[in-house]
């Protein structure tokens, strides 16, 4: 059965990356969480997508120059609507608090630019001990250096490769680095490729996934997991579809 993530949390419904879509997914039952984390100018871990404040945030600038105190001070549910102002951006830490006593999934996408060593994957790999969080954690990056690192950290974690332009046998280049699964572009992922990889046991999981045609598509295509803005909506369509299953 296809396993739903909730993309940035409920995203589609609730600002990205906060609390409060985290919590939207926890409330719908959702199967997984997708989260990006980056590192702060004192190498704290928080929640954002982009590399820069501006689009989600009242802040501006790279994420990389402000402190954690500096980056609590932003809003980050404004400019979804102001339904949702006071919304900060999350640190790692607390969204590992939120998801304690839930058995919920957690696909965490390290956003790093740089190929040198940042402490990044050192430091998500001692919150997630921490938080004894291990188990239910998928790693996944654009960045497969990070990946290598993480693997090389901890040959146990469960690493997925990131990636958007088509490959021929992707499961082979993941093996290759020691990957997993494959975390692939909706319109670069195609059923045949999907039955292949998950054949030869890699699952795949495709991002991001919101129109209800796609969805229905993917899930009769049994592909291992989705990742959508809009979980409440995707749920209700698995459902429906295996019904007719
Ligand atoms: O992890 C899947 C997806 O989140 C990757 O793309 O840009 O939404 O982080 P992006
Ligand atoms: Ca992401």
């Amino acid at each position: 059965m296809t396993k739903i993530f909730a993309h940035r949390g409920s995203s589609g419904t609730h600002p990205e990356n906060t609390i409060a879509a985290f919590q939207e997914a926890i409330r719908l039952g959702v199967d997984g969480i997708e989260l990006d984390i980056q590192l702060t100018k004192d190498h704290e871990l928080v929640v954002i997508h982009d590399y820069t404040l501006d689009r989600t945030t009242s802040g501006s600038g790279k994420v990389e120059d402000y402190t954690v105190e500096e980056l609590k001070a932003f809003d980050a549910g404004s400019k979804f609507s102001s339904e949702f102002a006071g919304e900060t951006i999350p640190t790692f830490r607390e969204v590992l608090a939120l998801l304690q006593g839930t058995n919920i999934e957690l696909n965490i996408e390290i956003k790093k630019r740089v190929e040198e060593d940042t402490g990044i994957e050192k430091k998500m790999i001692r919150e997630l001990e921490e938080f004894h969080y291990l188990q239910e954690s998928i790693i996944s990056s654009f960045n497969h250096d990070s990946l290598k690192r993480v693997m090389a950290l901890n040959q146990n974690l469960e690493c997925a490769i990131l990636y958007t332009k088509k490959m021929e046998q992707p499961w082979q280049y993941a093996t290759h680095i020691g990957a997993k699964a494959l975390h692939t572009y909706l319109p670069e992922t195609d059923h045949e490729m999907i039955i292949e990889a998950q054949q030869n046991g890699f699952p795949v999981r495709v991002f991001t996934i919101n129109k209800d045609e796609d969805l229905e598509s993917f899930f009769q295509a049994k592909v291992a997991g989705i990742f959508t803005d809009f979980p409440e909506k995707a749920m209700n369509l698995l459902k429906k579809v295996e019904n007719i299953d």
